[in-house]
């Protein structure tokens, strides 16, 4: 087959992957629900997270991983939602829920499927590292930190459902040297930032998150909210931790998101550092529920 011919097959069927997107877990939908009421009942939304053993435990390495001073004492999810309040445990379980919804099929699929929480949870640590020396303020951190659980989720839906073409695409960007997002444009004429935003435009996210997700991965003109440039640095700190294949984080650093960070080489290792930290035990302290 041609490579057009392929290109094209390829992005029709991304483009109904796309529209097919699965609905959001019933136990997150109740838990929407319930946080939009006038009155929201705590203990509602409590059971409906806990009822789920495996957003409840991703949920709580979040928590532990990426609040500083938490790290390994936050146990349930009751005892989340009075340190966090409400709002932000409901958007902790949404995006969990959203980045579950794809099923891991076989065993290599749960590899890649762990690694890629890894990263996922790495960048939400390493946000709220980034606002803290920015000093962004904790409502702007909030956010962040849902950014960079949800960054990535455009390659949940390649992972799942194109694995091998991915695998390929993946090659293909190591073979020729390029980067992973070029590659996949090339080949499926749409990146997976751009497929994530889709896929949050369709799940009705908020439009700063659907922002954060659509342009993390650059290039900038200096015209975007700060809040973007976290996300892109928070990723590009987590990378390479990751994917062994990755650039190292002052590589891939887009330079104007670079110079508003406006960090040394040895402070971003140094926040490299601490994010693998956090993570790493927020990570042996839970069962594995990837
Ligand atoms: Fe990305
Ligand atoms: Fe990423």
């Amino acid at each position: 087959m041609s490579e057009v011919l392929r290109e094209l097959v390829l992005r029709d069927r991304l483009d109904k992957k796309i529209q097919e997107l699965p609905a959001l877990p019933s136990a997150v939908m109740r838990v929407v629900q319930e946080s939009e009421k006038l009155e929201p009942n705590t203990d509602k939304i409590e059971s409906y997270i806990s009822a789920d053993q495996a957003l409840t435990s991703k949920v709580l390495r979040v928590v532990n991983s990426a609040y500083y001073g938490l790290s390994g004492q936050v146990t349930s999810v009751s005892q989340a939602i009075v340190i966090l309040g409400l709002q932000q445990v409901r958007n902790l379980a949404l995006s969990v829920g959203a980045l579950s919804v794809f099923p891991t099929r076989t065993p290599h699929h749960e590899a890649i499927m762990s690694r890629f929480w890894m990263h996922a949870f790495g960048t939400a640590a390493a946000t709220q590292l980034i606002a803290e020396r920015k000093r962004m303020g904790a409502q702007t951190a909030e956010v962040l930190l849902i950014g960079g659980l949800l960054h990535d989720m455009g390659r949940l839906l390649l992972y799942s459902n194109f694995t091998e073409e991915y695998e390929q695409i993946l090659d293909y960007a190591i073979n020729r040297g390029i980067v992973i997002e070029r590659a996949e444009r090339v080949v499926l004429g749409m990146n997976h930032a751009e497929i994530g935003q889709e896929m949050a435009v369709r799940w009705r996210l908020p439009s700063v998150i659907t922002s954060m997700i659509g342009h993390h991965e650059g290039p900038f003109d200096g015209s975007e909210d700060t809040i973007v440039y976290g996300v892109h640095v928070a990723d590009a700190i987590t990378k390479h931790l990751y994917f062994p294949n990755e650039p190292r984080p002052e590589e891939s650093l887009d330079p104007i998101a670079d110079s508003w960070l406006n960090l040394s080489v040895r402070d971003l290792d140094e926040l490299r550092e601490q994010t693998l930290e956090r993570v790493l035990e927020a990570w042996s302290g839970f069962a594995e529920a990837a």
